[in-house]
């Protein structure tokens, strides 16, 4: 029996749904505890392609329990969508909602635009999903939980009310345009028929699954840098995405936690505004995200390119309380002669070895590198360590080092297959 946190490392996009997809043949539950539609995981397996938003990725394997976690929040709409096109792909997992997750409402979507266009120069460089809004309800406890679609008719009556308000905040302050009643009201209708039947106390489902000793993934969305608490703030999403919030997340306890896995790329990207100080531009971005394919699985933009950045992976290592590393998209750098690690920063001519707190100081830090000799060899698929270059080697020996941790597992390939595991997790 494990437990096991699968977490996002830098900002995201790490490749965490392939890895999910791959270890949840041996779970039996894999739980989502972040985040809402502003994640898209992508799997490929024999099922085809798909790029899930909110449902877990071990829906692939029978006889998994997916459950989309009380930390989360919901947009419906989104979500009917999603199990639809399960549904008709004919993957076998089954899927359970928490009662308590919070509702992404049509108003968090506007207002969520309508917000970072008031922002102006200092957007967040959102999703632009409702994400943040909604967050924001459920703490000032004016947010709907998905246990009110069991009872529409309140539901409705407290929308309403709430709407009043919104309505409000919408016209008046933002100039937006009004949500209609109707609508809301109609809309809530299709979301309790839709979604009724998957809307379960998931504590108790995890809880005996713990109880069984079975094998559970604690699924994690977006990534440690971009956390609420512990991330490039304000340049954040809206929940807690490290480790730590599985707990508060599925309503479980630290003690069952058995491991701690971070995913990283062997480069590091980030979506939308905030400090990177590894950021690299021009034509060796333009390759970078071209051959990995790196524009965001959810809004399509392109994501902003860096160089490993060890000191921000260090941080991220301690405040997720890694067990070990794997690493994701090795294969991308199979042509570069020189591949570089970022091993600290400097500032005004200081040696900055800690990951800043303030954004202004991060902005401005200038990243020291250590250049690793290149394997410029095809790394693309291989599935047994034996196989790669001894300077890939090289690079994976020095990221152990540097980092103090293993690097259990390597992706080299977005298919299934591409994976090699040096340790079973
Ligand atoms: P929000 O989560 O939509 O509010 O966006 C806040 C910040 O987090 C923005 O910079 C987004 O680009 C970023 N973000 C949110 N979700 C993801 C993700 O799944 N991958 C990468 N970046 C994300």
């Amino acid at each position: 029996m494990s437990i096991t946190t699968i977490v996002g490392g830098q900002w995201g996009d790490e490749g965490k749904g392939k890895i999910i997809d791959h270890l949840a043949e041996s779970a039996s539950v894999i739980a989502r505890y972040s985040g809402g539609n502003n994640a898209g995981h992508t799997i490929e397996n024999e099922h085809g392609k798909f790029a899930l938003h909110l449902v877990p990725c071990g829906i692939s394997w029978p006889n998994t329990k997916n459950i989309i976690g009380s930390g989360t929040v919901i947009d419906p709409n989104v979500l009917i969508k999603e199990i639809e096109i399960i549904n008709k792909s004919k993957l076998p997992g089954t899927i359970y909602i928490s009662e308590k997750a919070h509702i992404i409402m049509p108003y968090h979507v506007i207002l969520d635009e309508l917000e970072e266009k008031f922002r102006g120069k200092n957007a967040v460089g959102t999703t632009g999903r409702g994400i943040g809004p909604a967050y924001s309800d459920k703490i000032s406890r004016s947010g709907i939980r998905m246990v009110e679609l069991l009872s529409p008719d309140s539901m409705i009556e407290k929308t309403l009310k709430i709407l009043k308000i919104k309505n409000e905040i919408i016209q008046k302050i933002y100039d937006g345009e009004k949500i209609n009643e109707k609508e809301i009201i109609n809309t809530i209708h299709i979301w309790a028929k839709n979604l009724s039947s998957y809307i379960s106390n998931t504590e108790e489902i995890i809880n005996k699954s713990i109880n069984n000793k079975e094998n559970i993934i604690l699924e994690g969305a977006q990534g440690a840098l971009l956390d609420i608490d512990h991330g490039t703030y304000p340049y954040v999403t809206s929940s807690n995405s490290i480790a730590g919030g599985s707990l508060t997340g599925l309503g479980i306890g630290s003690k069952d936690i058995s491991n701690v896995y971070g995913v990283f790329k062997a480069f590091t990207t980030r979506v939308g505004e905030g400090p990177f100080p590894t950021e690299i531009f021009g034509k060796d971005a333009d390759n970078i995200r071209k051959i990995a394919g790196e524009f965001g699985a959810t809004t399509g933009r392109p994501r902003r390119i860096g160089w490993f950045d060890a000191v921000a992976a260090k941080y991220s290592a301690q405040i997720n309380g890694l067990d070990s590393i794997i690493l994701t998209k090795l294969d991308i750098l199979d042509n570069w002669d020189e591949i570089k690690i970022c091993i600290s920063y400097e500032l005004n001519g200081k040696k900055l070895s800690n990951f800043p707190t303030d954004e202004k100081i991060l902005n401005k830090v200038n990243p020291i590198y250590e250049n690793i000799e290149g394997w410029e060899e095809s790394t693309f698929n291989l599935d047994s360590f034996e196989k790669i270059n001894e300077n890939a080697k090289k690079f994976l020996n020095r990221l152990e080092e540097i980092l103090e941790l293993p690097i259990n597992v390597i992706s080299t390939g977005p298919k299934r297959e591409s994976t090699i595991i040096r340790q079973k997790l």
